[in-house]
This record gives C-alpha cells, sequence and structure tokens, in this order.
C-alpha cells in the first residue's frame, strides 16, 4: 500500500486495511439471526414509528406543539444528482464562508481558483473540510465555531505532488487546513458574512497549544520527549462532529486520529495500536517530516488525541483543554444533557463498525452562574448495553469493573468496553439530545460487516437489537429513554426510529421501516441535531452512486424528522459528491448554517477546484428555519 493509495480511500476505507481480520462464514449463526430479525422488525415498528403522513404546505407561525402534529413548514424535494444545493420553494441559501476564504484582512485574495491556499496564510484562512459546529452569543455578537475534519491533499497540494507532500512547508500547509475556525459572523443587510479580523477570529491547528485534564492527564501514558510532564499536548485533529456545553463553551470531537501516525523505523505494535488502527504508515507522510508524528520515536503521541477538546469562543487568549475523563476513542460529537440532579451528562459515539456508544456523567452538579471546575474531568465514563428485549444498561467502566488502571481504561475506552461486554454498534455517528423530552438519538451509519466479522478487538457483531440487518449498508437512528426519565440513570428503553433502505429495490428488512418511502429514502445517516422546536434534522454521508441498491436516492442530503409520528421529510440536497455535515443557527433562527463537506465540480464557485463549505439557508418570508 503506498500512500498515494491510501489519500485516495475513505477514512473507513483506510481502517478497514488496518483491520486484516477475515470475514467470518458462520452460516448458521447469519440464518438464525435473519430470523429473529423479522420478529424484531415487527416489534420494533409497532414499539417506534407512527404512520406515515407527509407534510405539505408552509406553516405560518404556528407553535411548536402545532408544527410537530401537523408537519413541516415546507414542501419536501425530490433527489437530486447534480453539482448544486437545493432547498425547498420559499427558501434560499448562499455561501457563508469556503475554503480558502480570509479570516484576516492580510490573506484577501490568498485563495487562488489555479493552487488554492499558500502556505504562509494558511493559518489565516477558513480551512477545508467542514464538519461540526456551533454558534454562540458572545456579548450580542454571532461567534461560530467550524471543525475542519480533514485534508484533501491533491487538492490542496501541488498538481505534480500525487497528493504525497514532499516537503515540511507541505506538511505545514496540510496541517492548517484542518483543525477549528473560530470567527465572528454578521448580517451587515447582505446575508450574513465572515467579519474579518474580529478579535475573536482564531484558528487552532494541530499545533495549537492545548492542556489536558482528567484521570489521564499527566500519565506515563501521554507523556512525550516534548511533554515529559504529559499535561501540554499540541493540536487537535480530524475534528469531526461538535458539542456545546450548558456553560457555552465549544466541544470538539477527534475522530480518525489514527491515520496521522506512521512510522520511520522500529516500534511496537501494542495492542492499543491495533484496536485504534494506529500503523506504520500514515495517510499524510506527517512522520517523514516531523518526528511528533512517528511512533518510533514517539510512541506515545497518539494517546494524547482522540479526546473531546473544549474551546472558549469567547477569549481567542485561551487554552483548549483536552477531556480525559470522557474516553478516548474515534469521537464523533458530544451531545450534552443533565441529570435530574443536575450532574453534568456527555452522550458519544466511537465512528468505527462494531464500536461501542458511551455516556460520560459528572461526580458534581451544576446550575447556570455556578463554577464549572471538575465538570468534565471528574466522573463515571459508561458504555451501552442494548438487550433484545429493547431494555438496555450503562455499563460503568472502572478499574473495578475492567481490571485496568485508571487513566489506561480512558486512554483505551475501546479495550475496556470490551471487557464489559459492551454492545458492538453499526457505526455509532452524531448522538442529538431532544430538548423537549427525555430522550436521545444516534445515527448508526452503516456497517457492511454486522454479522460478517468481529470488530477490531475481536467482539463478534452478531445481527440483532438496534443493529438488526446483515451487510448494514443504509444505516438506523436508535432512539433511547433513560428509566424515570433521568439522563442520569443506568437503565433505558430503546427502539428504532427509522432503519433507512430503499423501498424501490427491496421488499424486505432492506426496504427499510414504514417511515422510509420512495419519497424520501435516503442512506447512511451521520449528521443529527436538534433544532429548539423538537425537529430532529438528519444529515447523510452516504452512497450517492444512485445505481443499484442506492438507485433513486441521489446525492447525500438533510432531511427533517418529527419524532412522534414517524414523519421524515427531505429539506435540502447536496451537490454530487458532497456530505452534509454540521448545523447551527443565527441567534434569531432566522438562518440556517449547513455545512457541505468535500463537494465535487467546480462546487460553489462554478470554476476551478471544488470548494468545502458553510451555507447559509433562510426563508423568503423572513421566518425562522428551525
Ligand atoms: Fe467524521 Fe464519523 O464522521
Ligand atoms: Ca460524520
Ligand atoms: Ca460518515
Amino acid at each position: 500500500m503506498d500512500i498515494k493509495s491510501t489519500t485516495d480511500l475513505s477514512w473507513d476505507e483506510f481502517d478497514e486495511l488496518r483491520d486484516p481480520r477475515p470475514a467470518g462464514n458462520d452460516f448458521d449463526r447469519v440464518v438464525e439471526a435473519a430470523l429473529s430479525r423479522r420478529g424484531f422488525l415487527s416489534g420494533a415498528v409497532a414499539f417506534g414509528s407512527g404512520a406515515m403522513v407527509f407534510g405539505s404546505g408552509v406553516l405560518g407561525s404556528a407553535t411548536s406543539a402545532q408544527a410537530q402534529a401537523a408537519g413541516f413548514a415546507f414542501e419536501p424535494i425530490g433527489t437530486a444528482t447534480d453539482f448544486d444545493v437545493h432547498v425547498p420553494e420559499g427558501y434560499q441559501w448562499k455561501p457563508l464562508v469556503r475554503w480558502g476564504d480570509a479570516l484576516f484582512s492580510e490573506a484577501d485574495g490568498a485563495y487562488s481558483p489555479e493552487i488554492g491556499v499558500p502556505v504562509e496564510m494558511s493559518d489565516k484562512v477558513f480551512g477545508e473540510n467542514t464538519d461540526g459546529m456551533e454558534l454562540f452569543d458572545v456579548d450580542g455578537k454571532e461567534i461560530i465555531t467550524i471543525n475542519s475534519e480533514y485534508v484533501n491533499p491533491d487538492i490542496n497540494l501541488p498538481a505534480d505532488s500525487e497528493g504525497v507532500p514532499k516537503n515540511a512547508d507541505e506538511v505545514t500547509l496540510l496541517k492548517n487546513m484542518q483543525g477549528v475556525t473560530v470567527m465572528e459572523i454578521a448580517d451587515n443587510g447582505n446575508g450574513y458574512e465572515v467579519v474579518k479580523d474580529s478579535p475573536y477570529n482564531r484558528r487552532i491547528t494541530h499545533e495549537t497549544e492545548m492542556t489536558m485534564d482528567g484521570p489521564a492527564a499527566g500519565s506515563d501514558l501521554v507523556k512525550t520527549n516534548a511533554d515529559p510532564e504529559g499535561m501540554s499536548p499540541k493540536g487537535t485533529m480530524n475534528n469531526c462532529g461538535s458539542g456545546r456545553t450548558l456553560w457555552g463553551t465549544y466541544l470538539t470531537c477527534e475522530e480518525n486520529f489514527n491515520g496521522y501516525f506512521g512510522a520511520t523505523g522500529e516500534y511496537d505494535e501494542t495492542d492499543g495500536f491495533v484496536r485504534y488502527g494506529i500503523g506504520a504508515e500514515g495517510r499524510y507522510a506527517y512522520e517523514k517530516f516531523d518526528e511528533r508524528y512517528d511512533l518510533s520515536k514517539e510512541p506515545n503521541e497518539p494517546n494524547r488525541h482522540g479526546w473531546v477538546t473544549e474551546i472558549n469562543p469567547s477569549d481567542p487568549e485561551s487554552t483548549p483543554v483536552k477531556h480525559t475523563a470522557l474516553g478516548r476513542f474515534k469521537h464523533e460529537n458530544a451531545a450534552m444533557a443533565q441529570a435530574a440532579d443536575g450532574r453534568i451528562v456527555v452522550y458519544m459515539g466511537d465512528d468505527e463498525r462494531g464500536e461501542f456508544m458511551y455516556k460520560y456523567v459528572s461526580n458534581g452538579t451544576w446550575a447556570e452562574g455556578q463554577p464549572t471546575d471538575g465538570l468534565l474531568s471528574d466522573g463515571t465514563l459508561f458504555v451501552a448495553k442494548f438487550n433484545e428485549d429493547q431494555t438496555g444498561e450503562w455499563l460503568a467502566l472502572t478499574p473495578e469493573s475492567t481490571g485496568m488502571e485508571l487513566a489506561d481504561l480512558l486512554v483505551h475506552a475501546r479495550i475496556a468496553g470490551s471487557k464489559v461486554g459492551a454492545t458492538t454498534m453499526d457505526r455509532p455517528e452524531w448522538i442529538a439530545v431532544n430538548p423537549l423530552k427525555a430522550e436521545a438519538y444516534c445515527a448508526l451509519t452503516n456497517n457492511k460487516n454486522r454479522g460478517v466479522k468481529p470488530n477490531a478487538g475481536g467482539d463478534e457483531t452478531p445481527v440483532g437489537g438496534p443493529n438488526p440487518r446483515e451487510t448494514n449498508n443504509f444505516g438506523q437512528i436508535v432512539r433511547w429513554r433513560p428509566e424515570n426519565d433521568d439522563h442520569g440513570t443506568v437503565d433505558f428503553t430503546w427502539d428504532l426510529y427509522v432503519m433507512a433502505g430503499n423501498p424501490e429495490v427491496y421488499d424486505n428488512a432492506y426496504a427499510g421501516s414504514e417511515n422510509v418511502t420512495p419519497g424520501n429514502m435516503f442512506n447512511s445517516p451521520d449528521g443529527m441535531i436538534f433544532d429548539t422546536k423538537g425537529t430532529l434534522w438528519i444529515q447523510t454521508d452516504g452512497d450517492y452512486s444512485n445505481e443499484g441498491e442506492f438507485a433513486g436516492q441521489g446525492n447525500n442530503q438533510m432531511l427533517a424528522g418529527n419524532t412522534e409520528t414517524g414523519e421524515i421529510a427531505r429539506f435540502l440536497t447536496a451537490p454530487y459528491g458532497a456530505e452534509v455535515t454540521g448545523l447551527c443557527w443565527s441567534l434569531d433562527k432566522k438562518v440556517a448554517f449547513v455545512g457541505i463537506q468535500h463537494p465535487g465540480g467546480s462546487w460553489p464557485d462554478g470554476e476551478g477546484k471544488p470548494r468545502s463549505s458553510v451555507i447559509a439557508v433562510w426563508r423568503e418570508d423572513g421566518e425562522a428555519v428551525g
């Protein structure tokens, strides 16, 4: 496998190369699971989804309850296969910020359609491949924080590079196109724009100084030559989904960090490296130009990544904090809730085939205006176990339950989860907490290995429970309700809100649940965010070939879900090639900001390179969006 080939792979294809386990051939087990699946499906539909009634017409100033009962404030749109964005009639969109747009005046004109961004301006512009984002009210100013998940070397490097950096400057360029952007935006009468040179504008990259807290901070597992105390990691990487704290800070979630490390010499292939997919060859060849990424020089450096990292958007001088108490894995997003007694709860997914869902519960409690010290550093990490009878339990990961030391079980949360028998899931992506009732949702995007082969730790991935289809190429959304309507409890009940599928190709479980129709079908739910009215917005990152079992599904899309009726309606379609990822709103809720990652063609400029962008979407009549 040469470097060129790794840059052509998706992140999950890259991980498959790191998981050499052969496909299983347990025919009896698969058949048995398929039989029980039929029983499960009938139960799940009755328990979960209601009648399918498509909304129509535009609602005026309905209350949230009326809107929920009647449908959505838009006419659903059809699929698309072109290189543009489409929204419903009565809505408009335009780019808010594109890869390479200046955050500071000195970077004006830095981007060119021919070469992209020069290295000397690369930390003064908006990064590539937008992902999770949140918007904050900072003294009345609108400050948006946006992840740039990864980088496309083919687009950023010179044409003759073949996607591989050839010197340290090119590595720096790739590093700076990723990370997090904090920036002020404002609507000065011509729609939202970046406020250039705002004191809040900031790029946080692979090199930004950080701190760590929680039980693994300062442990031997996170000490390096450059940081013998193990308290001052550098940088945040592969920033995927997002979260926000109740106290107004940003949570950026480090996902496929494993792919940034490689080795120029001998190194120990530990169980931890194997479980997390860390190997000799990095995706971007960083290890050839920077010892920090070289496993033969700094074997503990990967342990300093894969965390939830907190950023204070109101203080551009603040130091980001990696919270080790929340566990190290391939974090998708971080959805915060509060227990009845005031403890802080954070739900988190680990996006890899057959990995787990987690929740963190703080020991301390919080209320508005109180100190936040310790809330994300002193608590217990739990992992989810789902039972066939639609009950489940959060299993505490402790030295007693796992036989592992506390720092070790946090650094290797996957291994700890395996020890307590957590349920292997179909790639947990975003989790969303319903603001109107005590329940939460996780997008299980797809899992071609379900019922076929174990996860990288050897845990079986049987068909059943919330993962009811073998070779699951469509995905589903699981919903759980905590006991006593209290996110702080360990017992829950669950059902499936939707099983994606294609009712025009299949007449079995792969057709999807009853709330999937030829008019709204999709595959691979990924981003998922509730608006304040309780509408569940679902963004997809799936197969956009529009062929075979995906025929009729078109490009990736964003849909609105009514969680009471099960109704789902398509709101937006992305340009060919893109996934839709990240969603937040202006303070007055009149504008939705939507991420369009890795578009194809020359979107949105119409010429030159494709530019990952955040777009603004609004209603022509000036009413709120979501
Ligand atoms: Fe970055 Fe799992 O998506
Ligand atoms: Ca995602
Ligand atoms: Ca995805």
